[in-house]
Formats: structure tokens, sequence, C-alpha cells
């Protein structure tokens, strides 16, 4: 197991955990500083390249982002998601993963976790590959969005699923959109950090996508808090832009040669 793993489990009951995405060497650059954490997440398939779900990303793709981000990223934890169909069964999941790593230089791989893969965490983890789980709302399998874990029934099912997915080895697991009250007993069930999305302030961490922060994506659900509407900036700055080419004032004496 790696330091910045082993930091990031003795961060539980001690210190939150602050966690984002980046897709790029800039903003993993900007990021670094805050994070304990940054995600080359699959959902660059939507907030990137526009898709209307994270399925067509594939594993050239995401690589090839996680290779910049990881020229940016010193600090953190550098987490890459497998895409879907990249881990559907043990071998081709260790296979896959492995280059993954060998190429990004990533610490670790996400994947999303469903009722039959937790086959999947344990032969990655026995051949060294650092696991972080996903549970809750897994956009690779799920279509329909529905928050988790609001019924007795439903919470032991994700209790379980927590329980076994750190028996299988994982370091740390993502809640996605759970019930304040299942995300609470999960986290004091497992030793490994839970990292919410969606899923209150009992876990021991938070994720969110940098662009949803910063006002860049357009998608703005209930869990997301907005800092800033970097969109507004930029249209302003590209609106001076555009008036200084057409009016000739750009470019001036001192940018020309
Ligand atoms: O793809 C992603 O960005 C994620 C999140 C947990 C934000 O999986």
């Amino acid at each position: 197991m790696n330091s910045k793993i082993r930091n990031l489990i003795n961060k539980k009951n001690k210190k939150k955990i602050v966690c984002l995405t980046a897709y790029s060497k800039n903003m993993g650059a900007l990021i670094d500083e805050f994070c304990d954490l940054v995600l080359v997440g699959d959902s660059m398939a939507n907030v990137l390249y526009g898709m209307k779900n994270t399925h067509s990303i594939n594993i050239k793709t995401i690589s090839n982002h996680a290779k910049a981000v990881r020229l940016g990223v010193k600090k953190s934890l550098l987490v890459i998601d497998m895409p879907k169909g990249s881990y559907s069964e043990p071998n081709k999941a260790k296979k896959n993963a492995k280059n993954i790593i060998r190429k990004t230089g990533c610490d670790a791989v996400k994947i999303e976790n469903n009722s039959s893969n937790l086959n999947i965490v344990k032969a990655l983890t026995k051949v060294g590959v650092n696991v972080m789980g996903h549970i809750g709302f897994t956009p690779q399998f799920k279509k329909k969005f529905k928050v988790e874990g609001k019924t007795l029934k439903q919470q032991s099912k994700l209790i379980n699923q927590a329980k076994k997915i750190e028996q299988a080895g994982a370091f740390s697991i993502v809640l996605e959109c759970i019930s304040k009250k299942t995300s609470k007993e999960i986290t004091k069930k497992v030793r490994i950090p839970t990292i919410g999305i969606g899923s209150s302030e009992e876990c021991d961490g938070q994720i969110l996508v940098t662009e949803d922060i910063l006002g860049l994506s357009g998608f703005y659900p209930k869990f997301v808090k907005k800092y800033l509407n970097l969109d507004k900036l930029i249209k302003k700055a590209v609106k001076k832009f555009s008036n200084d080419v057409k009016s000739k004032k750009f470019p001036s004496k001192k940018n020309c040669f």
C-alpha cells in the first residue's frame, strides 16, 4: 500500500477528506494543493465530451486525460475511473487496470460496484492494484437516478455491500446519492474512508465534479454547491476579446514583434 493511501485511511475519524475531479494538467495543478484525492472521473464523458451518459468513454481516452492530470498532480492521491466494460471479468479487469496504472502513473483505480462484481475488487487487490469502490447511484449500471438507502431493507443491503468491498481489500468507497442515515451507518461500520457525493456530511470526505463547483458544466443538482460562475466570467472575457479584435484594439504594439 503506498503512503498516500495509508495517509488517506488514517484521516478517518480525524480529518475530513477533500476530493475533486480533474481531466487536464492545468486543472490538476490548480486543485492539487487543496485536495487529498483527485479523480480522473468517467464523468468526463458528460462534462467534457457532451455524451449523454458515461458508457462510451473508453480506456484510451480516459488514460490520455489521466496522463495529463498526472503532470499537474504531485501531492494528492490520483485515482482513475475504470470505464464501463473494462472490468467485466477478473482477467480483463486485471489486465486493463495494470495497463492503465502503468501508462498513466495513477495511484489507484475506481470501479463501480454492483451486486455481482465483488470478485473484481478481490482479483485486483490480490495482484496489488489499489481499488476504490463506488456504491449507491452508480451511473455505469443504473439508468434512472434515485436516492438509495431510504428503507431499512436498502440500508442493510448497502451496509453489507460496503463491508464486503472493504473485506475484498478496497481502500475507500464512494457513496453516491445515499440517504444521510444510511451513509452514517455505512461510515460507522467500515474502517476505510467513505467519500460522499450527494450522501451528506456523515461521510468521511466529499467529492464533487470540479466543473460543477466552478459553474462550468451547466449541471447543478441539489447536491452540488456552485462556488463560482466561471461561465459568466469566460463569456465576459471572450466578448471583450471579440470587441477588441473587431475594433482593432488587439493586438496592440505591446503584443507585436
Ligand atoms: O466520474 C466521476 O466523476 C465520479 C464521481 C464520484 C464524481 O465517479
